[in-house]
């Protein structure tokens, strides 16, 4: 491993082990329950898996008209803007990763960006430490939505032709303004937020009964201003959304709330294609999301340093064992390397080349584990699984789209912008306020990831499609914060290396690491000789529930074959 290339701390690993093994907590109890297996479902023409089954129904609906899978997520995608409001949304950002039949691929970064008024100190006390207060719970947080832009230039470029975006939309409006019942999961979630969304009138409104205590199972959603909205955007295109009543709506709505968002920041906004993370894992061709996302370069990191081992023959534990060690120094270079790309010079290359991993695998000790240096010192990881949403999508055509999008947390920041119906992001909070702080998800960054005026921050969302004789195979990704890349990690290797059908792959219990803290989370439900040996390698062990939803499709000779992850009610897998 080259010094210019090696993690700051990577030094320090080896000499801390003995202090960090000496630090070792026993690991809590694993008998907990197993997570339900997933449903499979078969269809032969096209198919969606969404976490939220009327979204999902109207892509299969966009299918069946004879949609491509662009033409069925951008309807997925504005439908779920309805209707899955703790995370589909119009006022938040995410990543497209297309794969076209005449084979090429497509990836779209529609990451929200900061205010031109964000700095390096936004998110700093007076006392220079980062405030999570600032970065996660004030309007300060809500970064440019991408939203609009980015699904609007899919159907564009992307889409079929054979619909217009207004078509695309009108089941979307439909909802939004006719209101549907509320789904127990969107329900359950309402009380947990709604100290969050009881700060604003304007949240109220729209989520709150007429006593101000929040919408339950059962009531009807109604979103007037979020219809009206729509209906500009579908009449006049994504402008209507970045310029004009609803720009200023959203301006004023972040300003009367502290924050420093412009209508010429709006203005300024627009999504981009970029170049594909390429990567080969035992024959298979992965593509996944480049920055300002880490998905895709952590992704095929840890992959190349796995393609090294025979992990179809080793026995669970050990093959688990060493992926935490490849999760550990992805993560780690996550950290130190990655940014907004057209901020921070990142080496793609070197980072996901087969030499880099091989250095890399070099230093892992099969028998007993690398330590990272400062134990915990990173924070804990939250249990924030269903604060970001993914769609998976193939057609008949041979086109496949995943498609993750999120507004970071659960609700945003929960303010929905007055007028314009839009529940707005916090997703700033994504940057490193300041270097070594802990984001939210307990991630740690440095410079590469510091806020600054029209930067993207960091992400680990991982749409990925793998492909197999150059046509989509395996089309997946998840929500999760720092879990997602982990999860799409398990769910590519349960199938290559383990065979699993899909609904397996998707459900068998998974392991995370993050570098720091350095800590193994173990999944709720794993088999407790994979937890005695994670702790007989070295590994400070915790088990806990790691909520993620890997919503996947596998391509089969016997058809498409769809599974809804069973860790998040609600979500569905529908096809024909
Ligand atoms: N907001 C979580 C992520 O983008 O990774």
């Amino acid at each position: 491993m080259s010094n210019r290339l090696m993690p700051a701390n990577f030094v320090r690993w080896s000499a801390l082990c003995l202090l960090a093994c000496a630090l070792l907590a026993p690991a809590a109890s694993a008998q907990a329950p197993a997570i339900a297996p997933a449903q499979a479902v078969t269809a032969e023409h096209g198919m969606v898996v969404a976490q939220e089954a009327i979204a999902a129904r109207i892509g299969v609906e966009t299918l069946q008209k004879g949609g491509n899978a662009v033409d069925a997520a951008v309807a997925t995608g504005f439908a779920m803007a309805v209707t899955y409001p703790r995370a589909g949304n119009i006022g938040g950002g995410g990543f497209m990763v297309i794969h076209r039949a005449g084979g090429e691929d497509i990836t779209i970064d529609y990451r929200e960006t900061a205010p031109a008024a964000i700095n390096a100190k936004s998110f700093l006390d007076a006392q220079g430490n980062a405030d999570p207060q600032k970065s996660r719970n004030s309007a300060l947080a809500i970064g440019v939505p991408g939203t609009v832009a980015g699904l609007a230039l899919a159907e564009e470029k992307y889409g079929s032709g054979k619909f217009t975006l207004a078509q695309l939309m009108a089941p979307a409006i439909a909802l939004a303004r006719d209101g549907f019942t509320l789904a127990d999961d969107t329900a359950d979630a309402l009380p947990h937020d709604w100290p969050k969304l009881q700060r604003w009138p304007s949240s109220v409104k729209v989520f709150g009964k007429a006593d101000g205590t929040p919408l339950a199972e059962g009531d009807k959603l109604v979103q007037p201003d979020l219809a009206e909205t729509l209906a500009a955007i579908a009449k006049d295109g994504p402008r209507a959304f970045y310029q004009g009543p609803v720009a200023d709506k959203i301006a004023a709505a972040v300003q009367a709330a502290g924050g420093v968002m412009t209508a010429d920041d709006l203005k300024n906004y627009h999504a981009v294609e970029r170049v594909p993370i390429r990567g080969t894992y035992r024959g298979y061709h992965i593509v996944s999301m480049p920055p300002p996302s880490s998905g895709g370069i952590a992704l095929v990191e840890m992959l190349n340093i796995l393609e090294g081992y025979d992990l179809a023959h080793e026995p669970r534990a050990q093959e688990l064992y060493l992926m935490t060690e490849a999760m550990k120094r992805a993560y780690a270079d996550r950290a130190w390397f990655l940014g907004d790309p057209d901020v921070v010079k990142i080496p793609i290359p070197r980072l996901t080349s087969k030499g880099y991993a091989a250095e890399w695998r070099a230093s892992i000790n099969p028998a007993h584990a690398t330590a990272a240096d400062d134990i915990r010192a990173g924070g804990e990881v939250r249990e924030e699984g269903h604060n970001t949403t993914h769609f998976s999508i193939i057609d008949q055509f041979g086109n496949a789209v995943a498609n993750t999008y999120t507004l970071n947390f659960s609700f945003g920041v929960g303010l929905v912008a007055d007028g314009a119906g839009i529940l707005l992001n916090n997703e700033l909070d994504d940057f490193a306020a300041k270097a070594n702080s802990p984001n939210a998800y307990g991630l740690l960054g440095d410079e590469a990831n510091a806020p600054g005026p029209g930067k993207r921050p960091l992400s680990s969302m991982t749409p990925t499609i793998v492909l197999k004789d150059g046509k989509p195979f395996l089309i997946t990704g998840s929500p999760g914060g720092s879990l997602i890349i982990n999860a799409v990690l398990q769910v590519v290797t349960n199938v290559i290396d383990r065979g699993m059908d899909i609904a397996s792959a998707v459900s068998a219990p998974r392991v995370h690491n993050q570098w720091k803290p350095d800590i193994v989370f173990a999944e709720t439900g794993i088999a407790d000789d994979i937890v005695a040996t994670l702790q007989a390698r070295g590994d400070t062990v915790m088990v806990r529930p790691l909520p993620t939803s890997a919503n996947s499709i596998l391509s089969t000779p016997a058809g498409f074959i769809g599974a809804a992850d069973p860790r998040t009610r609600g979500a569905l897998a529908a096809g024909y």
